[in-house]
């Protein structure tokens, strides 16, 4: 499969063949997550492949249990319709065969040793440099659903999950300085899926001349 066709291919899948996939396969997808650009070339990232099928639920539990103790404001009908889209979109890694989280480290910049007497924070030039550390993990991440897709198999870029990233992180085995950033549900697809509508190229490019 060319780039081209990888690109138009991808799309979120959250259903999933139980197969496992080849060890060498999960580490090809990460090899090319790693050729990422970054900023600085910092690679603040980090992968972990979880396979196990027990933890996966245990971490699919976790995230529901959080979900129904955060979304208890509104009892009603239309309250219990959303927690119930809200629970299922944050936990649909959990028929994947495997989940990769994905840690990122916060990110020492040049400027960062200057900040202090300029009365400025590393958060706050973060900030205005709209989260580069961010922005690089997306990067990688993206890197990792094209090789899945270029693969055969399907998947899903997942934050939902991270209403419960505290207690995913002891889990996943993340410890300081690294946070979880997002997770991967990788698999085989259940079904084909069609193309996903996306706006028009005219409606997001223009040309200043
Ligand atoms: C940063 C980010 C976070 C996402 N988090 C979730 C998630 O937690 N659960 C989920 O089902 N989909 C998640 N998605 C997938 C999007 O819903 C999906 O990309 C979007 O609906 C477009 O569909 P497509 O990927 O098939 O083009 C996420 C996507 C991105 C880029």
């Amino acid at each position: 499969m060319d780039l081209k066709e990888t690109i138009e291919r991808r799309r979120s899948v959250r259903h999933f063949k139980p197969e496992s996939l080849p060890l060498d396969d999960i580490k090809e997808m990460v090899r090319l997550a790693g050729l990422a650009p970054s900023i600085n070339n910092a690679q603040l990232w980090k992968f972990t492949a979880v396979t196990n099928k027990d933890i996966i639920n245990n971490m699919s539990n976790i995230v529901n249990g959080k979900i129904s103790g955060m979304l208890n404001a509104q009892e009603d009908k239309k309250g219990e319709k959303v927690k119930t889209t809200v629970s299922h979109f944050s936990t649909v890694f959990t028929d994947a065969p495997v989940v990769i989280a994905v840690q990122m480290k916060p990110y020492d910049a040049i400027v960062d040793t200057i900040l202090e007497a300029s009365g400025l924070s590393h958060d706050a030039m973060n900030k205005m440099r709209n989260y580069p550390d961010i922005q690089s993990i997306g990067a990688a991440i993206e890197n990792i659903m094209l090789a899945a897709t270029s693969m055969g198999y399907g998947c899903c870029w997942l934050t939902g999950l991270l209403v419960a990233r505290e207690e995913l992180e002891p889990i996943l085995g993340v410890q300081e300085p690294y946070k979880l950033a997002a997770c991967i549900a990788v698999g085989k697809p259940l079904e084909s899926l069609p193309a996903r509508e996306k706006l028009p190229l005219e409606s997001i490019f223009e040309v200043i001349e």
